[in-house]
């Protein structure tokens, strides 16, 4: 009997690639191409299920081109290329990656907050640059994480993973604010009081935006935004490119309307808003908040499994629209 056809849209770990083939004919982009939505629609045409990551865009339109398509598995947490109503009104599941990745972002963010308080790249370049010819009393003097207030925009796993290392690790003094409040029994864990988002906005020293982009949070934080904050705060980004109005941003950054900001995600990546490539005091990293050797492993593995067990038991792991399960 042949096996389900299946497309494995980005390069991704070797063994990843050797489990899906135990069960599925794989056709996969093991070179990387950088293929067009429509190139995307044409391979899916006759495919069952898709490994996608968060650069694979998933709407009507292609679906539309997949008939067969039952099970897209993203290898991230965010899911925002995916039209969750589209596939589910067509049928298709949609699965992500949590849990598996908390930790290590958690740990990301953390150090992305500690390079851009203390000036670690921008010092760096000067530097490499040849530039260091004496100490002096205020060479790149940046501002303190302990006893510091964090905020924490967005306190899902990951908010919650910040908050207990500024908490627990720094004596920082942590406000959230979220959707939903915390039970009271998370906020102790995480020594977090909830606070409005504009008392987020004008008490936090460093400012962490943990929340999922969609329509609703797109430029959650603009200009408007950032005038509230303090000019000594800084800002930092590992949640998605988007919900930060980047060119607001620049402006701010230039203007020293806040000191500084750190980013790992972009409006538009891989392209980044030229004015942040040369303001000195962000701190820019390519979209790698998740990726440590275990963690990505880990990821491609769930989505992996997603993939398996959704096709050939009917039970996947991570489902994000269970409701195609039911009917
Ligand atoms: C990474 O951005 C993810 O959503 O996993």
């Amino acid at each position: 009997m042949s096996k389900p056809k299946i497309l494995v849209a980005r390069a991704v770990f070797p063994e990843t690639i050797a489990r899906l083939s135990q069960h599925f004919d794989v056709e996969s982009n093991q070179a990387d191409e950088t293929w067009s939505k429509a190139e995307l629609a044409r391979r899916l045409a006759d495919k069952v299920g898709a490994f996608t990551t968060g650069s694979d865009r998933i709407d009507a339109e292609v679906l539309a081109a997949a008939p067969h398509l039952k099970i897209c598995a993203n290898m991230a947490v965010g899911y925002n290329n995916f039209d969750v109503p589209a596939m589910t009104a067509r049928g298709v599941l949609a699965t992500n990656t949590p849990d598996v990745l908390t930790e290590t972002t958690a740990d990301f963010g953390f150090a992305l907050l500690m390079a851009t308080a203390r000036r670690m790249t921008e010092s760096e370049h000067y530097l490499r640059a040849g530039k260091w010819t004496k100490w002096s009393y205020d060479m790149f003097a940046g501002s303190d994480i302990h006893g510091a207030t964090l905020g924490i925009l967005g306190m899902g796993r990951i908010g919650q993973g910040i908050a207990k290392r500024g908490a627990h690790g720094f004596g920082m003094n942590v406000i959230y604010h979220n959707r939903s409040r915390l039970s009271a029994e998370l906020e102790t864990e995480c020594k977090a009081r909830y606070v409005s988002k504009e008392e987020l906005l004008k008490t936090a020293d460093h400012l962490v935006l943990v929340l999922p982009y969609s329509a609703a949070s797109h430029h959650t934080i603009g200009a408007a935004e950032l005038a509230q904050m303090k000019p000594t705060a800084t800002l930092v980004n590992i949640a998605r490119g988007g919900i930060v109005d980047d060119a607001a941003l620049a402006a701010a950054l230039k203007n020293q309307q806040i000191a500084a900001a750190g980013l790992d995600v972009f409006e538009g990546e891989p392209s980044v808003h030229p004015d942040l490539l040369t303001v000195p005091n962000v701190v820019l990293t390519p979209h790698i908040a998740s990726s440590s050797v275990p963690t990505r492993l880990a990821m491609a593995n769930l989505a992996a499994d997603n993939l398996i067990a959704y096709l050939t038991t009917n039970k996947p792991i991570t489902p994000l629209n269970p409701e195609v399960l039911a009917a």
